[in-house]
């Protein structure tokens, strides 16, 4: 296949706007054609701030435009399944934004789909890319960390009502932990595999919304390491935090989980005193995601990120929920303001 590429964005929101859009830019492959939104006046809006030439209300006529051949689902997590679905039966090539759809089940659809048509599902899950997320795989890869023992991640910011889908339950499927929660398990899991077991507290810390606003999460993997994640609406901190420690060392990373503009990263073997601080790059991790999947398409090679990878995500997203409600996990204790 011969590029650029076109593509088209469906969902005129923050992510398209701030994100998808400028680092598609930055994609020599590719061109951005098409903005779907369910206004056709803010879909022509956004066309005409980033560049692109069409703009639709309706879905079904963007997926008769030839000039599109790879859509971006920038909308509620609840609209993930079917209009991806719809996207690639219609012959197009399909990149999701996480969290792939709202459970397991949905995902394994969306990927069978995909294989049935014969075109390429992706799910953005871009902090893979993050130069200390490579790092520390390659560091562990290599191995810096011997065997690994322990894995904690922390993410979170404050998140005030502003009638936001993300407090309603049927278009999120959950607070922080369907919000932060995939790109915390995407590194997660490909440092130490599928957990075996898992514990969980969804509570109302602080606000009375209808979805947890802080997630303390347990996990026991295959390989006898443990993990655990925070994530959290009602933190005052923004980039994420990750602590991994194995027998011959350790790596900490703060500002890599979420698009920080500081990231720092700090690094200690067996046979060091102290911590030793290494030099980060900064890259804008949407872009490289972006480039990725755009060249998956031209060259039909598979994604850095599989759709696979996000299903096994979504499949501990399911069961972190599930172990949740079989706690007795009191709700509504929000100090904060009721909706
Ligand atoms: N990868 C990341 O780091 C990252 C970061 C942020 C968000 N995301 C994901 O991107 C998706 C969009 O998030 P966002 O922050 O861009 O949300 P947003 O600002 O609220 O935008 C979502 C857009 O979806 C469209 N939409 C269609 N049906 C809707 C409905 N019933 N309610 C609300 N909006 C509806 C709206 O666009 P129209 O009015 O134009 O139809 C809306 O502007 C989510 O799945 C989210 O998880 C990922």
């Amino acid at each position: 296949m011969n590029g650029p590429l076109g593509w088209a964005i469906v969902g005129c929101g923050r992510v398209a706007d701030r994100r998808i859009a400028p680092a598609l830019r930055t994609c020599a492959d590719a061109r951005l054609v098409a903005f779907c939104s369910r206004d056709l006046q803010r879909a022509r809006d956004y066309a005409d701030r980033h560049g692109a030439e069409r703009a639709y209300d309706d879905l079904d006529r963007l997926l008769r435009d030839d000039a599109a051949q790879v859509i971006y689902i920038a909308t509620p997590n609840a609209l993930h399944r079917e209009q991806t679905c719809r996207c690639l039966e219609a012959g197009k090539h399909v990149l999701v934004d996480k969290p792939i759809g709202m459970n397991a089940p949905e995902a394994r659809r969306m990927i069978d789909g995909a294989q049935r048509v014969g075109r390429r599902l992706g799910v953005m899950h871009q902090q893979r890319f993050h130069p200390a997320n490579q790092f520390l795989l390659k560091w562990i890869a290599d191995g810096n960390m011997g065997e690994l023992l322990s894995v904690r991640a922390q993410m979170g910011f404050w998140h005030p009502d502003n009638g936001n889908w993300r407090l309603s339950p049927a278009l999120s499927g959950g607070g922080p932990v369907m919000d932060l929660g995939p790109h915390a398990l995407d590194i997660i899991l490909r440092l130490v595999g599928m957990p075996r077991g898992v514990e969980a507290r969804l509570r109302n810390l602080h606000f009375h919304y209808a979805v947890e606003d802080h997630a303390d999460v347990r996990m026991e993997f295959a390989g006898g390491a443990i993990g655990s994640m925070e994530l959290s609406y009602c933190a005052h901190h923004y980039g994420g935090r990750l602590e991994v420690f194995g027998t011959r060392g350790s790596v900490l990373i703060d500002g890599s989980l979420q698009q920080s503009q500081a990231c720092r990263l700090w690094t200690r073997r067996e046979d060091q005193s102290v911590h030793e601080e290494l030099p980060v790059a900064s890259a804008d991790a949407y872009a490289l995601a972006l480039n990725d999947f755009n060249d998956a398409v031209l060259t039909r090679r598979p994604p850095v990120v599989q759709a696979e990878t996000a299903l096994q995500v979504m499949t501990v997203i399911d069961d972190i929920k599930t172990a949740a409600t079989s706690r007795e996990t009191p709700r509504g204790t929000g100090r904060g303001r009721a909706r």
